[in-house]
């Protein structure tokens, strides 16, 4: 096991390139699934939770060639050996649940183990198998597992109970052999829906409506192969956009798409922290004379306020002129970084599922632990800014979201070293 030690840091100024999206590029791997031609995948994060969906998609029977040095990923699925995932696999990250679409829609028969929930919370996929037995599927669940199995998938209209991320990207994979139109309403509009949606087409799908609140898809008879480049990790450059604030410092954020950041800079510009758009870049300042303000955040799906920028965004909070509500509407348990903040003297009150944070909190060093990966950024952060020393445990967390987060770091002047844990 590793941890970090964080010292108080200069304010953070120079550089930094944002990687691919992690949320983009782990359904558009398993979508490789669908068709047997060969697919090329840029912009791969170099993160764990990569490594296994690669492992997954191997085990299964595909050809799965990561070019770390590149970032790319060729895979190939033309000879899948079995429609039964790995448990050992699947039980390490939630995304692998993923291909249960694809393999059913190509198949017509899927088994994977029931995702557990997390620390965040209970994270169901009632609304994934809904979606399946709206198309025909007769969905099970015996044993701590999913069976999924059609003879033909028939397009369907399927109406979301909420905006679900997993469960748009689920079903429209589940849809794109499917006969007939599938309609799914209220689906999530987030980034990487569209970027999904986009692979598909690439590959011959034929979905339309991605990035708006419903989405259609045409069933085809075969797709293609494809070469996809993954858009960049929104959550990634919201974390170095809340670093350089933090710090008082002044980063440039290099391969960040401006249009997915708009509810992060409203927020960080709110709290008086400048944010300035370049060509294809974004530029994050914040003077050591220029009070940081007080806001409140709500939590909501896109293209309201991310929940995956909450933990982060707090951690801001805690350095800023008087309070802060912080309101957590999409996990029943996504404050778990609060008992932590708490050990650095954070002053924070939470009733249900809003936190009540008193800013100026003098934060000092003290031992941590990250809890999940949002919630392990966001110690970082605050640590960057605290009195003394901490020392962050479980970083294993951040890991699976974050390539090479404290290099970056100490690239940009921070103080952060990685460590063996005794
Ligand atoms: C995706 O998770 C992301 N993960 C999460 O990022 C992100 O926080 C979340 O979307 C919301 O934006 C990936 O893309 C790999 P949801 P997902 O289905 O798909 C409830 C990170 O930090 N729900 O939109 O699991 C669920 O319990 C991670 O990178 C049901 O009730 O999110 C939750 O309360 C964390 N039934 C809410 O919807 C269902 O069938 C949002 O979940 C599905 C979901």
């Amino acid at each position: 096991m590793e941890k970090f030690i964080v010292e108080k840091s200069p304010p953070l100024k120079g550089k930094v390139k944002i990687g691919g999206s992690k949320n983009s590029a782990l359904p558009i791997l398993a979508a490789s699934l669908l068709t047997q031609e060969s697919c090329t995948i840029k912009d791969i994060p170099k993160l764990q939770d990569i490594d296994i969906m690669k492992k997954i998609l191997e085990d299964l029977g595909a050809t799965v060639i990561w070019d770390e040095k590149d970032n790319v990923i060729h895979v190939q699925s033309s000879n899948i050996t079995k429609t039964e995932a790995n448990t050992e696999l699947i039980n390490k990250i939630r995304a692998s649940f993923l291909i249960m679409g694809p393999l059913l829609a190509r198949y017509g028969y899927a088994k994977v183990a029931l995702p557990g929930g997390c620390c965040i919370g209970a994270r169901p996929v009632d609304l994934h198998l809904k979606g399946f037995h709206n198309l025909g599927a007769e969905v099970i669940q015996e044993h701590g597992y999913v069976i999924a199995r059609a003879n033909m998938l028939k397009g369907a209209k399927i109406y979301l109970d909420f905006p679900s991320v997993g469960a748009t990207e689920n079903i429209m994979m589940a849809s794109v052999y499917a006969e007939g139109q599938t309609v799914i309403e209220n689906c999530a509009i987030e980034p990487e829906i569209v970027d999904l949606a986009n692979f598909l087409n690439s590959l011959g799908a034929q979905i339309k409506g991605a990035g708006t609140d419903t989405i259609k898809i045409n069933g085809v008879k075969k797709l293609e192969g494809a070469e996809h480049t993954i858009i960049p990790d929104r959550i990634e450059a919201g974390t170095f956009m809340i670093a350089a604030a933090i710090t008082n410092g002044d980063i440039i954020l290099e391969n960040v798409l401006v249009e997915h950041l708009k509810p992060i800079i409203a927020k960080l510009k709110e709290t008086n922290v400048n944010v300035e758009e370049l060509e294809n870049a974004l530029r994050v300042y914040k003077d050591e004379n220029t009070v940081l303000k007080g806001v409140d955040i709500k939590t909501m799906p896109y293209p309201s306020f991310p929940t995956d920028m909450q933990a982060q965004f707090m951690s801001l909070l805690l350095c800023g002129e008087g309070s802060s509500m912080v309101t957590e509407t999409v996990f029943e348990n996504r404050f778990m970084h609060v008992s932590e903040f708490k050990r650095m003297g954070a002053e924070i009150k939470i009733d249900s599922r809003t936190a009540f944070i008193e800013g100026k909190s003098k934060l000092s060093g003290a031992s941590v632990k990250a809890t999940d990966l949002r919630a392990g950024a966001a110690l970082v952060l605050a640590a960057l800014n605290a009195d003394g020393i901490t020392e962050i445990s479980d970083i294993h967390h951040i890991d699976r979201g974050y390539c090479s987060f404290d290099e970056k770091i100490r690239l940009l002047g921070g103080k952060i070293t990685r460590m063996k844990s005794s």
